[in-house]
C-alpha cells in the first residue's frame, strides 16, 4: 500500500476535477476577483516563486460573469513567439464560440509572424531589411491582436490568462507585455499573468519611488503576490495526497524545512525520500536527509565560504550583543568582524533582527542542520 500511495502522489498543479485538494488561498482568489472586477481592461500579474501555486490559483480563478482564456505560452523563445501564442489561443477560443471576425483578425495576425521573408543582396543588408521588416509585421500582428480582443470583448466580458512566463527572464517578459499592452488597454478584456517573484518586489518599490528605469506601475494596475503556505497549510496539502501515517514526524518535520513554505519542494522531497524507503514501508528522517543533503550540499558550499561556514556552525538566537560576544570568543576572532558575518547574512536573509535580538530564519536552521 506504501507503494501505491507513492505512486499515486503527484506534483501537478490543480484544476477544477481536482479542487478537493485545494488548501487555503481562498483570499487569494477574492482578491482576483476584486482586481478583475475594479481594474477592467488592465494587466494584473500574478507573482511568485516556482512551485509556490500560481497556475492553480489561474486554474481554479473562475470569476462569475467572464469568460477565461487560458495561454498556456509554449514558445517562449522570442517575442514572436510568445505573440504568436497568445494570438492562437484567442484564435481557438474564437473559433469554439463562433466569433468569425475575432478569428480572422487572429488568424491574419498569426500570418503576419509566420511569413518567410525572401531577400537579396548583400548579407547584412538582408539582415537589416529582415530586422525591420520583422518589427513592421510584429507591429501589424500587434494591431490585429488589438481588433481580435476588441472584437471578443465586444461580446461577452472576458480575462485573458497568460500563464508559463514565469520561466523566463524578466528582461525578456517586460519586453513582451508591454507591446501587447496596447492591444488590452483600449479594451474592456484584462489580462492575468503569471510571473516571477521578483516583479512583485520590484512593482512595490518602483510604485513607491516614482519612476524608475522599468516602470513597473505602467505596465501593471496591480500585482498579486502569492505567498509561502504555512507548514501547517503544507501538511493539510500533503495529507490529501499522501496518508502521513507513511512518514514519521521527524522526518516530515525536516521535509517542511525544506521546503520553506513551498508545497512543490516539500512534495518533491517525500516522494524521492519514499523511492529510498521502498523496503521499509515508512519514510525515516535518514530518507529525507538524503535527499536534502543531495541538493544543498552543493549550493551550500558555493554559497559559502569556509569562514561564513564557521560562523554559521555556532550560530545561535539570542541578543545581538551577547551572541555576537560568545561567537568572537569561540572562534578567537574580534567581535566588529562577526558584526560584519551577522549583517551579510541578515542581506543574505539568513538571520532576522527583531528588538535587538538576532532571530534564526528557515533557510538558516536548515543549512546548520547540513554544514
Ligand atoms: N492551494 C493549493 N492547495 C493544494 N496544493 C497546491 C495549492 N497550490 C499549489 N499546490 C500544489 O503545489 C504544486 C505547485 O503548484 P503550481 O500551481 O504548479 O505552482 P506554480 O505555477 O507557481 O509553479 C503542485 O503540486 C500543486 O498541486
Ligand atoms: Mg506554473
Amino acid at each position: 500500500m506504501f507503494k501505491e500511495a507513492l505512486r499515486e502522489l503527484k506534483d501537478l498543479p490543480l484544476d477544477s476535477f481536482a479542487s478537493s485538494l485545494f488548501v487555503d488561498r481562498e483570499s487569494q482568489l477574492l482578491r482576483m476577483e476584486q482586481y478583475l472586477e475594479y481594474y477592467e481592461g488592465q494587466i494584473v500579474g500574478i507573482a511568485g516563486e516556482r512551485g509556490i501555486g500560481k497556475t492553480t490559483l489561474l486554474n481554479l480563478f473562475n470569476p462569475e460573469g467572464f469568460e477565461k482564456i487560458f495561454i498556456n505560452v509554449i514558445d517562449r523563445e522570442s517575442k514572436l513567439g510568445i505573440l504568436a501564442d497568445i494570438l492562437y489561443g484567442i484564435m481557438e477560443y474564437a473559433k469554439i464560440k463562433r466569433m468569425k471576425r475575432a478569428e480572422e483578425k487572429a488568424q491574419k495576425a498569426l500570418s503576419f509572424l509566420i511569413k518567410e521573408s525572401v531577400s537579396v543582396g548583400f548579407s547584412y543588408v538582408v539582415s537589416y531589411t529582415r530586422e525591420k521588416e520583422r518589427e513592421k509585421r510584429y507591429s501589424n500582428a500587434i494591431e490585429l491582436l488589438k481588433d481580435a480582443v476588441s472584437e471578443v470583448a465586444k461580446r461577452e466580458r472576458v480575462v485573458v490568462i497568460l500563464d508559463e512566463l514565469d520561466k523566463e527572464k524578466k528582461e525578456d517578459i517586460l519586453l513582451v507585455v508591454d507591446s501587447i499592452k496596447y492591444a488590452f488597454e483600449h479594451n474592456t478584456a484584462s489580462l492575468f499573468i503569471a510571473l516571477p517573484e521578483v516583479f512583485y518586489r520590484e512593482f512595490v518599490s518602483s510604485s513607491y519611488q516614482g519612476s524608475t528605469s522599468h516602470n513597473l506601475e505602467n505596465v501593471f494596475s496591480e500585482m498579486l503576490l502569492v505567498p509561502k503556505f504555512s507548514d501547517e497549510n503544507l501538511r493539510r496539502i500533503l495529507e490529501k495526497r499522501f496518508p502521513l501515517k507513511y512518514i514519521d514526524e521527524e522526518a516530515l518535520s525536516l521535509a517542511l524545512l525544506y521546503a520553506d513554505g513551498n508545497p512543490r519542494r516539500l512534495i518533491r522531497v517525500v516522494k524521492e525520500a519514499g523511492l529510498l524507503a521502498l523496503d521499509r514501508g515508512k519514510i525515516g528522517k535518514r530518507d529525507v536527509s538524503a535527499v536534502v543533503r543531495k541538493y544543498l550540499i552543493p549550493y551550500i558550499q558555493h554559497a559559502f565560504s569556509e569562514k561564513e561556514r564557521q560562523v554559521l556552525r555556532v550560530l545561535e538566537e539570542g541578543e545581538r550583543g551577547k551572541i555576537t560576544a560568545k561567537i568572537a570568543k569561540s572562534l578567537r576572532k574580534s567581535r566588529s568582524l562577526i558584526y560584519k558575518y551577522l549583517d551579510k547574512f541578515h542581506e543574505k536573509g539568513l538571520v532576522d533582527y527583531r528588538d535587538g535580538e538576532v532571530v534564526l530564519r528557515k533557510r538558516c536552521l536548515l543549512f546548520k542542520e547540513f554544514l
